[in-house]
């Protein structure tokens, strides 16, 4: 539709008609079987709000999606659509590893992939838009939801925003066939809930929000994303949806975003529970005049504007902006032509959950996986010549998709034991040895999945004892350990990140009996593992790796495919050192190798992570020497090149993440120890070499500075170019 018939259309909406425009309901409201992702606080819809309401989220399917279409609009006056949106974060049917997981790829490509994958199922069955990319920060692995982010990275993450946008939205128009909105959540500074305890307080300084928090909701905006979800949290002691500087001042103005801005469930109402809004109509109000335009899921815009526009307490540009906002979405979705756009169910049939999908999602999963140890060499093993015992809860349990795949399946799931057999291994038995959990307390669990934990939980010194007998009988004993889905992901913070106690108990009567362990883990965050590491001679991070997990698993540990990944998020050693990560900074007094007492440390444990960011192995091995300078000064308009050869010196093909780091030595205001500022994933076949080159410009060195400009100070810098953010390979040079 032409922009001047867009404005004609809004002109001649009744008032009710645009308020309702912004008001955004489940499913639910209009077939029962829609997913409930926020507390149900009964909202209490009135048929005529629900008949009007602008958009919906939380259901997918063609001919429910297009009857559901239908029928709305023979009833909306204007017969404008409505938009439907869902969650669709790792996967709509064909489940990709975790975003979590996709950053330890180091190759945003794999997640341009999957949301290209995850766009293409999603609007076969009628969705427009999806809830993704959750470009939070993260450095706290107490909060569930760090599931949900590609790590601890500003760079790494803005990669990964940038790739996932691209999947969703292509390069084109939104009406394209296949392509999805994207929306870039949460604004802002989510993932950093304080103590970890999810919805909780934020406090961040303006620096640290711009330097860190910031970069990757700019890189999806910069992308094109068309809509913006505000936070639950409060930013300097006001609620981001209530946030007229962060929404309207950095959103919109310094950042450039344009597109529509979304309330996250309910959180238009939550101002009240902040304290910031007496009632509803105040809520609704903060929200407007903050910028927000679609309210999900409450009562506050539909039951308020009105009454707000009549007192003269809102200026009605304000109404008319946010619906104009939803309108052009629309438009450019092309619903106003073609409201199905490419709900379809015959597509559905040929699109959903295909071979070449699950191919593409496999191929994922064996890039995100981490090898943290391999002593003596035990990994890979061999599918014939060797008696291995599968043990463990995650053995042959479908529970690896991660709780955000709301439309993914359970049987498509290709469990450890099938992958396995898949792979044509001889002489492999299976056994489950312990529950995935043994305190079921505030887990959410569908009744079939709880009753068959508890009966696990009930025989799990039968489970025991059969695990043990196999494991007495095998040359090697691979254990599938980790978490259950429903521990990670939104409300679901911990505080005790070990490994459930009938699962360490497994480990240390398992290592009493056969030492040669390689513990396969399958969680959705940084665990607490010194004890695993101890008992195990191979660890292998395998996260929640979707659909294809399974086979991803075996090709990795029969070694068809060699190891890559890289954590895109520290391993703390002890909860007490959370949060912690690698882009910290130094203090006035440095440990730097000294042992004294009046120094910045820990008395009971060092202050390195168990892992740092950046770490992996692989099965070969990688030399990669001194760094090369084109030149050791860098003016403001030039570049410098920095490279450095990379030799593959094992047995075996493979890849590397050639990790570039950079400290600026002396700052107005105190800087990082090390930046990531760039990162190639280079392939090897044993005895190749090559040369990697990046470039250094004065744009990559720019920061907040003392009075809040965004600039590059002269001064030296130091470069690391290495495997891992510990790398100690560096040379110095200097901006004039
Ligand atoms: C989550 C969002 C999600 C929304 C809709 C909220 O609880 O925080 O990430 O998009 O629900 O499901
Ligand atoms: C302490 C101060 C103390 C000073 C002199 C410093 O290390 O932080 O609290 O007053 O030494 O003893």
């Amino acid at each position: 539709m032409e922009e001047r018939k867009l404005k004609e259309l809004l002109s001649d909406m009744s008032i009710e008609e645009k308020i309702d425009q912004l008001l955004q309901v489940t499913g639910y409201y209009f077939e029962e079987e829609g997913v409930v992702t926020g507390p149900n606080n009964q909202a209490g819809f009135m048929q005529q709000e629900v008949d009007l309401a602008g958009s919906v989220l939380g259901i997918a399917g063609a001919d429910k999606l297009i009857g559901i279409q239908k029928k709305y609009m023979e009833k909306q006056p204007h017969r404008i659509p409505l938009l439907f949106m869902a969650d669709i974060i790792n996967g709509f049917r064909t489940i990709f590893p975790i975003p979590l997981a996709q950053g330890c790829s180091f190759d945003p490509e794999i997640a341009k992939t999957g949301a290209e994958v995850a766009a293409k199922e999603s609007a076969v069955s009628g969705l427009h838009l999806t809830f993704s990319p959750m470009v939070d920060l993260v450095r706290d692995p107490r909060w569930g939801r760090v599931m949900e982010s590609t790590g601890e990275d500003p760079y790494l993450n803005s990669e990964f925003a940038r790739a996932m946008v691209r999947g969703y939205q292509g390069d084109g128009e939104l009406s394209q066939p296949y392509k999805i909105a994207a929306c870039v959540k949460h604004f802002a500074g989510y993932g950093a809930p304080m103590a970890g305890r999810e919805y909780n307080t934020v406090e961040l300084s303006n620096r640290t929000l711009f330097d860190s928090y910031l970069p990757a909701y700019q890189a999806a905006i910069d992308a094109g994303c068309a809509t913006a979800m505000t936070s639950f949290n409060t930013l300097d002691r006001i609620p981001s949806t209530a946030n007229r500087w962060l929404m309207r001042d950095i959103l919109r103005t310094h950042m450039g975003f344009e597109g529509v801005l979304i309330s996250d469930w309910a959180a238009i109402e939550e101002i009240i529970h902040h304290g910031v809004a007496q009632g509803k109509k105040q809520a609704a109000r903060l929200a407007l005049e903050a910028g927000v335009d679609i309210d999900m899921m409450t009562t506050c815009y539909c039951r308020n504007i009105k009454e707000l526009l009549d007192e003269n307490k809102i200026d009605s540009a304000l109404l008319d902006d946010a619906v104009y906002r939803v309108l052009v979405l629309k438009n450019k979705l092309g619903l106003f032509e073609n409201p199905f756009k490419d709900a379809n169910s015959q597509s559905e049939e040929n699109v959903i959950l295909s071979k070449e999908h699950r191919k593409l999602a496999r191929q994922a999963a064996v890039q995100t996986m981490v090898l943290l140890k391999n002593e003596d060499q035990i990994l890979p093993l061999k599918k014939d010549g060797q008696k291995i015992a599968f043990i463990g809860p995650h053995t042959d349990s479908p529970y690896l998709m991660g709780v955000w795949s709301i439309f993914g399946r359970m049987e498509d799931v290709i469990t450890i034991k099938e992958g396995v057999k898949q792979a044509g291994v001889r002489d492999a038995s299976f056994y489950r040895g312990a529950p995935v959990v043994s305190d079921l307390a505030k887990l959410e669990l569908q009744s079939e999945v709880r009753k068959q934990i508890e009966a696990d939980i009930k025989a799990s010194k039968d489970l025991l004892k059969e695990a043990l007998l196999a494991a007495r009988d095998s040359d090697i004993v691979v254990l599938a350990l980790g978490e259950h889905p429903a521990q990670s992901g939104e409300a679901a913070s911990r505080t005790n990140l070990h490994l459930d106690p009938l699962q360490l108990e497994l480990l240390r009567q398992v290592k009493e009996i056969n030492s040669n362990i390689v513990t396969v883990l399958l969680n959705g965050r940084p665990l607490i593992i010194e004890d695993v590491l101890a008992d195990s001679k191979a660890v292998l991070e395998a996260w929640l790796p979707g659909t294809e997990g399974g086979s991803a698993i075996a090709d990795i540990l029969f070694g068809d495919v060699t190891p890559s990944g890289k954590l895109s998020m520290s391993f703390p050693r002890t909860e007490g050192q959370i949060p912690i990560y690698y882009n910290d900074f130094p203090t006035g007094r440095p440990v730097l190798g000294k042992k004294e007492k009046y120094l910045s440390q820990y008395i009971d444990c060092p202050n390195e992570p168990l892992y740092p960011f950046g770490y992996g192995l692989s099965y070969t091995e990688f030399e990669i020497s001194p760094i090369t300078l084109s030149c050791k000064i860098l003016s403001s308009a030039g570049l410098i090149q920095a490279s450095v050869c990379i030799k593959n010196t094992g047995h075996r093909a493979g890849a590397q993440v050639i990790q570039l780091y950079i400290k600026d030595e002396v700052g107005s205001v105190s800087r990082p120890n090390r930046e990531l500022k760039g990162f190639q994933k280079i392939y090897l076949e044993s005895g190749e070499e090559a040369e990697v080159v990046f470039d250094i410009s004065t744009s990559m060195l720019k920061f907040y500075d003392n009075t809040m400009q965004y600039v590059c100070e002269p001064g030296t810098f130091k470069l690391f170019i290495g495997a891992d953010s510990s790398t100690e390979n560096f040379v110095s040079f200097t901006v004039e």
